[in-house]
């Protein structure tokens, strides 16, 4: 595939989430509300940190692929909006996503954007159901059968829903390609990823240690990657 402009591509991404939500990014000094917090939290148009996102998509950006790039995500979100960019950056996307309507949310947000229905241009693929469902381990296998080439895990976000996510769908990734975890760097205690990471570093997952990259510009969001060998 083409290099992909990152420059670009995140024009293109800032045009987006400002039409979504309350139309910004997570500010880099905002902290998730506690697990007792039974108000609404603020709608951003993405759940990432802006100079976070952008960086890792230079990491993206800086891979070489001589072939049809993929990539898959687990949790779409209110908005799609990492489904959208990495629409830019690939020319393939698959997001699984346990609700059906964020999914149809993203049809017709997509659908008003560029005035024409883009969800079926065989670019995006959705996989509506719980990650760890077997019928979404399935549907998965049984599409991506030439593997992937970044895997951004931002899904269910307790220490066991990252390592079953981490578990179902990293052999899916091949050699030189990323495997991503959002909320790297989360502070709020019902958030296993930090745990998580920890725990992959230091071999007590499956005996290896993975040497994570870390990208991390915000009191509580963060990105931590590796490239596969
Ligand atoms: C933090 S949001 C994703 C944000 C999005 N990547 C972004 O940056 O804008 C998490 C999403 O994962 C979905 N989700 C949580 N657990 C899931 C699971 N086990 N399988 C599929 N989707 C899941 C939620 O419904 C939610 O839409």
């Amino acid at each position: 595939m083409e290099k992909v402009d990152v420059e670009k591509a995140m024009n293109e991404l800032d045009s987006w989430v400002s039409k979504r939500g309350n139309g910004e990014y997570v500010p880099k000094n905002f902290v998730s509300p506690a697990f007792s917090f039974y108000g609404i939290p603020a709608n951003f148009g993405i759940q990432q940190v802006r100079a976070e996102i952008k960086d890792f998509a230079h990491v993206i950006a800086d891979q070489s692929y001589n072939h049809n790039t993929s990539a898959l995500e687990v949790g779409l979100g209110y908005f799609g909006s990492t489904h959208f960019l990495w629409r830019q950056l690939f020319d393939k996307v698959t997001s699984i996503e346990k609700s059906h309507d964020r999914v149809r949310s993203f049809g017709e947000n997509s659908r008003d954007f560029y005035n024409k229905w883009i969800a079926d241009d065989g670019k995006s693929s959705f996989l509506i159901g719980a990650s760890n469902d077997v019928s979404t381990l399935k549907k998965a296998y049984d599409s991506l059968t030439g593997g992937v080439d970044m895997l951004f895990i931002d899904g269910d976000h307790r220490y066991e829903g990252v390592m079953a996510d981490w578990l179902l769908y990293n052999p899916l990734v091949g050699k030189g390609g990323i495997v991503a975890f959002h909320d790297a760097n989360a502070s709020v205690d019902s958030c296993g990823v930090p745990d998580f990471l920890e725990d992959l570093e230091n071999g007590h997952i499956d005996g290896k240690n993975y040497e994570l990259s870390k990208i991390i510009k915000s009191e509580d969001a963060g990105i931590a990657y590796y490239i596969k060998e």
